[in-house]
């Protein structure tokens, strides 16, 4: 946001009711045409470039910050920063990307972060490049131009045609940087992102790359700003006032004036309401802030069973053209957080039903596709979640789309509390970014802070985000997650999340503070390995029936649930977690690499406790038991089995004999204790007397098949869009083993491709992604020496003494420069890498010259044009502790000082490349379950996973790719 506004204009537009509808249709056709005009916002996902750099060496991170004058001077970025450094050699990618996954795990990782390779104690894994060439069009010329990045985890740098752009510290906050002054219109330009994750930000897997969307967005010079628009409908009877303010731009070079117009389209299409507002006027290089209002007769209001969706269209019009045009989706509805009786929504009490969630995903870490948010969302709403708290940082704007289509309810949460300006920066960027977002019901302003939680700076920090965030959204309430309340941060904001009941006396605190309204922000943190019933603390596996974590300090999911139900007042509970996470293995460490407080695993199978809280949050019919009945050596001995069901009793037969029938507790479950023998467990659940719902568990026979199924068969093939596929490994009968542990491998054909795989085990080291990696060694020692043909012995030798030649990085006056001869013999060496006997090992060079020769360790060899550069492919036989690699080359006029690549050192004249190539997609299941994601590669057609393992038969699952 820029910081002008100071001096903008601010004009208010008060549309009256014969503005809307009706009355205004007179002067304004309510046909008016949608297509956008004047606005482009176009997704450069695609074809990226990746290579790891290094954290403190620059020799290994491309060199780096060692040219001369590198930040000194604009435009002398360096390395992968400069526009002239050929990254041929590196990886492509497409975004979002996440580096993180791809890496081993290491016990000397951090355990919070999920063990993968990467901090401290591994700079070479830590910080990531990518780099982009985008053409930019002549036709361009005289819009603004500008990159949007909606995520880079973390400390980002971003650099355009070898000028420095800026740097963004947060991994969870968006950015924009308007680069059109910088831009070739009607040419190449190129982007290069360096990030850095060796330090953290939260305590929890972050991941690391340009892991969600960068957009770039095209514009007249008179624009709307970014995130420019704030909708803020007000329910009144039996119509909707809906506030609207904008932010004008105005990047010309002389001020404009403009017609503002504002139309409102009902979810079904309609145009609905509009006003028009002539004569407005913006300063040059100002922000204008317009303020109007609208009035939606009989709204159609947003709720979780009806998600409707109205669109305010913003145009701006210059002598009757629309040279800008914006869509803002938003929702009609009302909230409140009452202190006496909880949260409303519509003018109707709502408990909250909520889980927190961070935002990685067995496979794919964090660069998640937009099509699994939508998964996600409807996973946990499939046990009854209708609210979702972001924890503990601005989630991927994707997410709140989904959650405003979906209806889910959301806790918007920023990650570092304080009022420092960088701060306060994000904490403005996540507001204006989300606030037309109906799904987000308040702003969390921090979460245990355990350097504020009890003190007077707490109170006042917390006190100044919320002003804050209420100049800027007066709409939403504010909320701090505590695990201290009474003092301190719990004071600062307008409703306090406490987080664990066992850590509070929120009754001692609802009657102290008996104006703040509460909500449970975190409860449960259980710990359960799905499909697991008995302890194993050495695969750090821990049975799945719901009890507390950590007694004394939180309650079960049951028991936090109970405490909610009783007390009116208390707004709803978050279960930390919805879905498991990588890192916090608590109560493990190492070998442990995920969490197990979810409800679902890491890959979003239902643990029992996704069970539970469906029998108390949903009304549909179910009844589940647990655990499974494969007790094979256990014959006699007494098992536990745990029945949830939202009926009113259940009746449980062991192999058809009836083990008595119990009414259910409210809110509860029901226990038997059962001596094992093989067969089968029957529940029969009954409400009124009559049965309504059913479930068994039955021993299995031994492993046999896998079974292959995708939650669709038709995807959209847009290069984009995703199938989640199970893996079950199944007896002759087609029954899951929940026991099985086979490893399966896959094999994608068609345009489809794989993108990550799990099994949602906790202490799994199998690769989610893996992922080929590129080492580079580069080439050094660079001579030259003047020679009088394209022959001469000092090219082709394999090896030379070049004690006497050259260095062509010394900088020689005209009149010292050599007498000139027909051609010059560039030589330079590099190192025999280590190599494993899959790794390929290749060279890049350049096109020194027209009619150049190449020698490797006195070999001609003949290089093949690649996208960007020259390739010579190495046997790795061909190469040797040392290994030289010679140029020749017709002098260039102006001598060879002219040949030297300034921007990246040698890189560009040569470097060494070895790939190892990925390990194959394969994984075990875990208890009989793993998962597929695959994505479309953009082509239509069809395509099919197979998946085998050796003794059971194989399974073919088929998509149309349209
Ligand atoms: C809370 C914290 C969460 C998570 C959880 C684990 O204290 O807010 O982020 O760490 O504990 O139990």
């Amino acid at each position: 946001m820029r910081s002008r506004r100071g001096s903008a204009l601010i004009a208010i537009i008060l549309a009256c009711g014969a503005c809307v509808t009706g009355a205004a249709t007179e002067s304004l056709p309510l046909t008016a045409a949608r297509a956008d005009v004047g606005r482009e916002r176009i997704n450069i996902d695609k074809d990226w470039r990746f290579a790891y750099g290094h954290a403190y060496d620059a020799q290994k991170d491309f060199r780096y910050g060692t040219r001369p004058f590198f930040f000194a001077k604009a435009g002398y970025g360096d390395g992968p920063a400069s526009a002239d450094f050929s990254d041929s050699a590196w990886r492509k990618v497409d975004l979002p990307h996440d580096w993180a996954v791809e890496l081993p795990f290491d016990a000397r990782a951090d355990a919070n972060h999920g063990s993968l390779a990467i901090g401290r104690n591994f700079p070479e894994n830590s910080v990531g490049w990518y780099r982009k060439v985008l053409h930019i069009p002549a036709a361009d010329r005289g819009r603004r131009i500008a990159l949007e990045f909606d995520g880079v985890y973390r400390n980002s740098v971003v650099w355009v045609n070898g000028h420095y752009i800026g740097t963004e510290p947060s991994g969870y906050s968006g950015f924009r940087y308007d680069i059109t002054d910088y831009l070739n219109f009607g040419g190449a330009n190129i982007i290069a992102v360096r990030a850095d994750a060796t330090m953290e930000e939260g305590w929890f897997y972050e991941g690391a790359g340009i892991y969600r969307h960068v957009w770039l967005t095209k514009t007249a010079p008179l624009h709307i700003a970014q995130w420019g628009t704030f909708v803020k409908p007000k329910v009144e009877g039996e119509l909707a006032r809906v506030g609207m303010d904008v932010v004008v731009a105005n990047d010309g070079k002389s001020a404009q004036s403009f017609t503002l117009r504002q139309q409102v389209f009902a979810p079904d299409g309609r145009l609905v309401a509009q006003t028009e507002q002539a004569s407005l006027s913006v300063g040059t290089a100002r922000d204008g802030e317009f303020s109007s209002s609208l009035t939606v007769p009989n709204p159609r209001l947003w709720s979780l069973d009806d998600p409707s969706l109205y669109t305010l269209k913003t145009s701006l019009l210059q002598e009757n053209k629309v040279v800008d045009s914006y869509d803002t989706r938003f929702g009609i509805r009302t909230v409140v957080f009452d202190q006496n009786q909880g949260f409303f929504l519509n003018g109707k009490p709502l408990k909250l039903q909520g889980t927190n969630n961070h935002q990685d995903h067995a496979g794919v870490g964090v660069a998640l596709p937009d099509g699994l948010q939508t998964w996600r969302l409807k996973q946990l709403k499939s046990f009854g979640v209708n609210a979702y708290r972001a924890s503990h940082h601005p989630p991927t704007p994707e997410l709140l789309d989904e959650a405003d289509r979906l209806g889910m309810l959301v806790i918007d949460e920023h990650r570092m509390m304080g009022t420092a300006p960088e701060i306060r920066g994000q904490l403005e960027r996540q507001i204006r970014r989300d606030r037309n977002h109906p799904s987000v019901i308040i702003w969390s302003v921090g979460n245990e802070e355990w350097a504020l939680e009890w003190n007077a700076l707490g109170a006042h920090l917390a006190r100044e985000m919320h002003e804050q965030v209420e100049r800027l959204d007066p709409t939403r309430r504010t909320m701090v997650a505590t695990s201290g309340s009474g003092k301190g941060v719990s004071l600062g904001a307008d409703v306090i999340g406490f987080n664990y009941g066992a850590q509070h006396d929120v009754d001692q605190f609802h009657r102290d503070h008996p104006a703040k309204p509460a909500l449970m922000s975190e409860e449960g943190s259980t710990f359960a390995t799905r499909g697991v019933y008995f302890d194993e603390p050495t695969r750090s596996h821990l049975n799945a029936y719901d009890r507390q974590g950590r007694p004394g300090n939180s309650l079960s999911i049951e028991e936090g649930w109970h405490r909610v139900q009783a007390r009116d007042w208390m707004a709803g509970m978050f279960v930390w977690t919805g879905f498991d996470y990588r890192g916090e293995t608590t109560p493990f460490g190492w070998p442990a690499i995920s969490s197990q407080f979810g409800m679902v695993d890491t890959t979003g199978v239902f643990k029992d406790t996704a069970y539970y809280l469906k029998s108390v949050w949903t009304r549909e019919p179910m009844v589940h038991i647990l655990p499974h009945w494969n007790w094979d050596g256990r014959e006699g001995q007494p098992i536990k089995v745990h029945v949830y069901s939202n009926a009113e009793a259940v009746e449980l037969f062991l192999n058809g004999r009836s083990l008595g029938l119990k009414a259910l507790p409210k809110d509860g479950h029901l226990e038997w204790t059962v001596p094992y023998k093989a067969g089968k467990v029957t529940a029969t659940a009954y409400r009124s007397g009559k049965s309504v719902a059913r479930d068994e568990v039955t021993t299995t026979g031994t492993v046999s098949r896998i079974l292959l199924s995708a939650d669709k068969a038709a995807l959209k093939a847009d290069g984009t869009d995703i199938a989640v596929v199970w893996v079950n490994v199944a007896d002759a009968a087609g029954r899951i083993v929940p026991t099985a542990g086979d490893q399966i491998d896959f094999e994608a054909s068609g345009p489809i491709r794989i993108i990550g795989v799990g099994n949602g085990d906790p202490s799994s080291h199998e690769p989610d992604h893996p992922a080929d990696r590129h080492a580079f060694h580069p080439l050094s020692g660079w001579r030259t020496l003047a020679v009088d043909g394209p022959d001469h012995p000092a090219a082709h030798a394999e090896t030379v003494d070049t004690s006497g030649w050259r260095d062509p990085g010394v900088w020689l006056a005209p009149e010292n420069q050599p007498a000139a001869t027909s051609h010059v013999v560039l030589r330079g060496q590099f190192a025999g890498p280590a190599m494993a006997p899959n790794d390929r090992a290749a060279l890049f060079i350049d096109q020194l010259g027209a009619d150049q020769a190449v020698y490797v360790n006195g070999r001609a060899v003949s290089a093949t044009q690649v996208e960007g550069g020259l390739m010579v492919a190495l046997e790795a036989a061909q190469l040797k502790q040392e290994n030289s690699l010679a140029y020749v080359v017709a002098t260039p006029e102006g001598g060879v000082q002219g040949m030297l690549d300034r921007s990246a050192g040698t890189s560009k004249w040569g470097v060494l490349r070895v790939i190892s190539p990925a390990a194959p997609w394969r994984r075990r299941v875990f208890n009989g379950w793993a998962q597929v994601i695959v994505q479309s590669t953009g082509e239509a057609g069809e395509a099919a996973l197979v998946a085998r393992s050796n003794g059971l038969s194989a399974s073919t699952v088929r998509f149309q790719l349209r």
